[in-house]
C-alpha cells in the first residue's frame, strides 16, 4: 500500500486537533463522556454502525458482538464510537424492508459525514442490511469493512432438515393441504430457527453476504461463519483490527469496488443459485459506485456458470454445511477461471490471492462445475410485450414443465384481493392458469413487497399441484420457490403493460427464449391504455412519499433517484 496518512491528515483530526475553539468544545465533550484526551485524538476514529434490535432475530447478537469489534479496534490503535442504525429485521418490518433499505443507507452515509468518523464497520446481514449499509458507505467513500451477522445455526425437526424460510413455505402449504396437524405445525414453529442469525438458507441475506465477500468488502472466509460460532466473535476482533490499517492506508470503497469485481460478483450469484433480490442490490450498490450493470450481465453470467451451492432452495443443504465445507473461498477458488483475481479487497491483497490454497471440503454441498446442482440457471432476465424493462425468473427454484407455458391470466389488483379472493371457489383457476399480482411493484406496492410467491390455491394443493405459473411486479424471498416471474419492469402502477393486462388473456411464457408475452393485439392494448387512469398516490406526507416520488424501477436497481448520480456532497464546514 502506497498511501499511508499521518495523524494530523485524519478526518476526524478536524474535530478534535485544531487549536481553534470548536476543537476544544470536541475534546471537552469527548472527555465529558470520560474518554481521556489520549484515547480519542490523533487515534483513527472507528464508527462501528451496527443495526442490532429486539425486534431483528438475525442481529439479535450484534449487540453483544459489538464487544469483540471494539477490542480489536483499540488493539490496533483506534478509537471506537458504536453508532446505532435503523435495524431491518425482514420478517417484522411491514409494508417490507424494502421500504426502508433506501433510508438505511441515507442515515449510514449522513451517520458517516456528519462526525469525526475515519472509518467504519458495517454490523448487518439481515437482507436489505447489507445492501443498505453499503450503499451508503460508498456514497460517502471512507474505509469501512462489512462485518456480516453470521448464519443460523441448521434447523432439524424429526430428523428432516428445516431452513429458514424456505420451510416455512413449505410446511405452512402441507398444513394448508391438510397433510400436517396444528400441533406439528405449533411444534415445527419454535425448532426450526434455533440460533441468531441470518436465515441458514440461500435466501438474499446469505446471497448478500456471500456477494459482500466476492466484491472484496469482509474478511476472507467471514460470510458463512455461524453467529453462534465462536469463530464469529474472533473475526469481528480481526475487523475491527483490520479497519484501523485500513484508514492509515485510505483504502476507501472506490479503491475496492471495481466493474471487475462486480462483474465477479454478478458470476458467483450465478452458481450460489442466489436470490433475485441480490439482481435488484448489485445494481444499486454498483449504481452507488459510478458502475452500470445490466440485467442482461446476470442473464449471460447464468448461461455460462450452473448453480453449484447446493443450499435450499435450490439444493439440499445450509449455510452451516457451506461453512464446514470451506465456505465463500471454496467457491471462489472452484470459480477461479472465470474470475477477475486481480480485484482488490480490503484485506490489502487481491482476490486471488485471498483465495489461495483455498480447498473444498465436501463436493455434495459445493458442486463441481461438471456437476452442477442442476441443469437450469440461476436466473433468466426475460422480455416482451409484458415486461419490456425486464423482469427475471429463477429456473432453478420453478418447475422444469413449467418453464415453457401458455396460459390464462387470473389477474388481481392488488395484494389484499389476492389473499381475500385466492380460495374462493368460483375463482376459475387450474394447473394451467397463470395467477397474476399487480401494484405490487416499487412504488405500488409500495416498496416492491416479496409477495411474488403468490399463494398457490388450497383447491389446488389438495389436489397435489404444488405449483403453477405466477407473475407479479413484487419480489420474492430468496428462500422461496416456485414458477415466479418477478419484478415485471415497468410496475402496473407507472403504467407498464402489466396493467393492462386482463383476465381472460393468453399469457406465453417461454424461458429458453427469454420471452414474456400476452396475446393481445396491439389495437386492443391501445384502446385499454386510453381508459387506463394511474391509481392514486399512497403518501401525501413523510418517507413514503419521498419515497413514491424518487424510487426507481426494479431494473434500475430501486434506488433514489436523488442518490444514484450528481456531484460528491461536500464535507461539513466545522465552525
Ligand atoms: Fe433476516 Fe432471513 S429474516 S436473514
Ligand atoms: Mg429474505
Amino acid at each position: 500500500m502506497e498511501r499511508r496518512k499521518t495523524a494530523d491528515q485524519l478526518r476526524s483530526a478536524r474535530w478534535f486537533s485544531a487549536s481553534d475553539m470548536r476543537a476544544f468544545a470536541h475534546r471537552q465533550r469527548g472527555q465529558q463522556m470520560g474518554f481521556r484526551r489520549e484515547e480519542f485524538v490523533g487515534r483513527p476514529v472507528i464508527a462501528i454502525i451496527n443495526t442490532w434490535s429486539e425486534l431483528s432475530p438475525c442481529h439479535v447478537h450484534l449487540r453483544g458482538r459489538a464487544e469483540a469489534v471494539r477490542r480489536g479496534i483499540i488493539r490496533a490503535g483506534g478509537f471506537p464510537v458504536e453508532l446505532p442504525a435503523m435495524s431491518l429485521g425482514e420478517v417484522m418490518v411491514k409494508p417490507t424492508t424494502m421500504l426502508y433499505r433506501n433510508l438505511l443507507a441515507i442515515e449510514v452515509e449522513e451517520l458517516l459525514r456528519s462526525l469525526p468518523i475515519d472509518g467504519a464497520v458495517l454490523m448487518g446481514g439481515c437482507d436489505k442490511t447489507t445492501p443498505g449499509l453499503l450503499m451508503g458507505a460508498f456514497s460517502m467513500d471512507i474505509p469501512v469493512i462489512f462485518c456480516p451477522a453470521g448464519p443460523m445455526l441448521n434447523g432439524r425437526w424429526r430428523g428432516e432438515v428445516v431452513g429458514a424460510g424456505t420451510h416455512t413455505r413449505k410446511y405452512w402449504d402441507a398444513y394448508r393441504g391438510g397433510r400436517l396437524s396444528g400441533e406439528d405445525l405449533a411444534d415445527v414453529e419454535g425448532i426450526s430457527t434455533r440460533s441468531p442469525g441470518t436465515c441458514n438458507t440461500m435466501g438474499t441475506a446469505s446471497t448478500m453476504t456471500s456477494l459482500t465477500e466476492t466484491l472484496g468488502f469482509t474478511l476472507p472466509g467471514a460470510t458463512s461463519i455461524p453467529a453462534a460460532d465462536s469463530a464469529h466473535p474472533r473475526m469481528a476482533s480481526l475487523c475491527g483490527e483490520r479497519i484501523v490499517e485500513m484508514v492509515w492506508d485510505d483504502l476507501k470503497p472506490s479503491r475496492v469496488i471495481t466493474p471487475a469485481s462486480v462483474r465477479n460478483a454478478v458470476e458467483v450469484t450465478a452458481a450460489l443459485g442466489g436470490s433475485t433480490n441480490a439482481v435488484i442490490h448489485l445494481v444499486a450498490m454498483a449504481a452507488r459506485a459510478g458502475i452500470d450493470l445490466s440485467l442482461d450481465a446476470f442473464d449471460e453470467a447464468a448461461r455460462r456458470t450452473p448453480v453449484l451451492v447446493n443450499i435450499f432452495p435450490a439444493g439440499g443443504y445450509l449455510m452451516e454445511d457451506f461453512y464446514f465445507a470451506g465456505g465463500l473461498p471454496a467457491l471462489l477458488a472452484r470459480l477461479s477461471d472465470r474470475l477477475d483475481l486481480n480485484a482488490p479487497t480490503i484485506s490489502g491483497k487481491s482476490l486471488g490471492k485471498t483465495i489461495a490454497g483455498a480447498q473444498c471440503w465436501n463436493d455434495e454441498v459445493i458442486r463441481p462445475l461438471d456437476r452442477p446442482v442442476t441443469e437450469a440457471p440461476a436466473f433468466a432476465v426475460l422480455r416482451g410485450n409484458l415486461a419490456p424493462d425486464g423482469a427475471v425468473i429463477k429456473p432453478s427454484a420453478a418447475s422444469p414443465h413449467l418453464l415453457q407455458h401458455r396460459g390464462r391470466a387470473v389477474v388481481f389488483d392488488n395484494h389484499g384481493e389476492l389473499t381475500r379472493n385466492i380460495d374462493d371457489p368460483g375463482l376459475q383457476i387450474d394447473k394451467d392458469t397463470v395467477l397474476v399480482l399487480r401494484g405490487a411493484g416499487p412504488v405500488g406496492g409500495p416498496g416492491m413487497p416479496e409477495w411474488g410467491a403468490l399463494p398457490m390455491p388450497k383447491r389446488l394443493l389438495e389436489q397435489g399441484i404444488t405449483d403453477i405459473v405466477r407473475m407479479s411486479d413484487a419480489r420474492m424471498s430468496g428462500t422461496h420457490y416456485g414458477t415466479c416471474i418477478l419484478h415485471v419492469a415497468p410496475e402496473a402502477h407507472v403504467g407498464g403493460p402489466l396493467a393492462l393486462l386482463r383476465t381472460g388473456d393468453e399469457v406465453v411464457l417461454d424461458v429458453p427464449e427469454r420471452r414474456l408475452d400476452m396475446l393481445v393485439e396491439p389495437a386492443e392494448l391501445e384502446r385499454r391504455r386510453a381508459a387506463w387512469t394511474p391509481p392514486p398516490a399512497h403518501y401525501g406526507r413523510g418517507y413514503g412519499a419521498m419515497f413514491e416520488t424518487h424510487v426507481t424501477q426494479a431494473d434500475k436497481g430501486c434506488d433514489f433517484d436523488f442518490l444514484q448520480a450528481g456531484a460528491a456532497t461536500p464535507e461539513p464546514e466545522i465552525f
